[in-house]
């Protein structure tokens, strides 16, 4: 039997029962039923600060000098994932300091001055990626930044930005009367983080003409 996938959502409000950890609960429901195995994990248990100058600051041995966790978030959890859903508040327009604060400190062993930057870049490339977000305002705007940073992160370590989701709402869970339905979406991408069809063409990709098969009504 194949080795079920590994999923990590990252939920980056500070708000435990917050609309972004109600989808983020979505999310993991949905992959749950369809067999992965899932991981969640509140960026605020792991981190405690932001990016330094790694100059400075790395140790002799090349390891990270902060004190906090997020080398275990980092090296326990998202490295050896097939797919990350991150679930993040729209905070002017971005992702929550959180959520970038996590990007920001994967630098730190990535970058060619750690001894095994080679290894981690390896294991950050080719993942399966879901963003999940909470906003109060509804207009489409207010989500597309995130939307845009995720989906560079995605081409920039080879890997499938599957889908988003976008709740509003503003006080705790709220996000529940959302009347699109996002936590419906947010099940449905968990289910399918890794079997949703992924696409991104070049000008000179085969393909056939259809996307879904041939339609047995024509
Ligand atoms: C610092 C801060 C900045 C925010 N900026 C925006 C914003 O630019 N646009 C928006 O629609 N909502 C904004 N909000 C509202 C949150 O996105 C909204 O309350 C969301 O549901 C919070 O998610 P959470 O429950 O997961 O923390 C902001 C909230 C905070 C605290």
């Amino acid at each position: 039997m194949a080795a079920s996938k590994k999923l990590l959502i990252l939920v980056a409000s500070p708000r435990r029962k917050g609309n972004s950890a109600t989808l983020a609960n979505a999310v993991q429901l949905g992959a749950e039923e369809s067999g992965t195995t899932v991981s969640v994990a509140f960026i605020d248990d792991y981190i405690t600060s932001f990016l330094r100058d790694c100059r400075v600051c790395r140790k002799a041995d090349g390891e990270c000098s902060i004190r906090d966790r997020f080398r275990e978030l980092f090296f326990d959890l998202f490295l050896p994932a097939d797919g990350v859903v991150i679930a993040s508040p729209v905070y002017w327009y971005g992702l929550s300091a959180q959520a970038k604060a996590f990007f920001d400190r994967t630098f730190c062993y990535y970058a060619a001055s750690y001894p095994d930057s080679e290894q981690v870049v390896e294991s950050m490339t080719r993942k399966r990626i879901g963003l999940v977000m909470a906003s109060e305002e509804t207009y489409p705007g207010a989500s597309l930044g995130m939307v845009h940073q995720i989906q560079e992160y995605s081409r920039y370590t080879h890997s499938e930005f599957v889908g988003y989701v976008r709740g509003v709402g503003n006080s705790r869970s709220e996000v529940n009367r959302d009347p699109t339905e996002p936590v419906v979406a947010a099940e449905t991408l968990g289910r399918e983080m890794f079997t949703r069809r992924f696409s991104d063409f070049r000008i000179d990709t085969e393909r056939s003409g259809r996307v879904w098969g041939e339609d047995p009504s024509s």
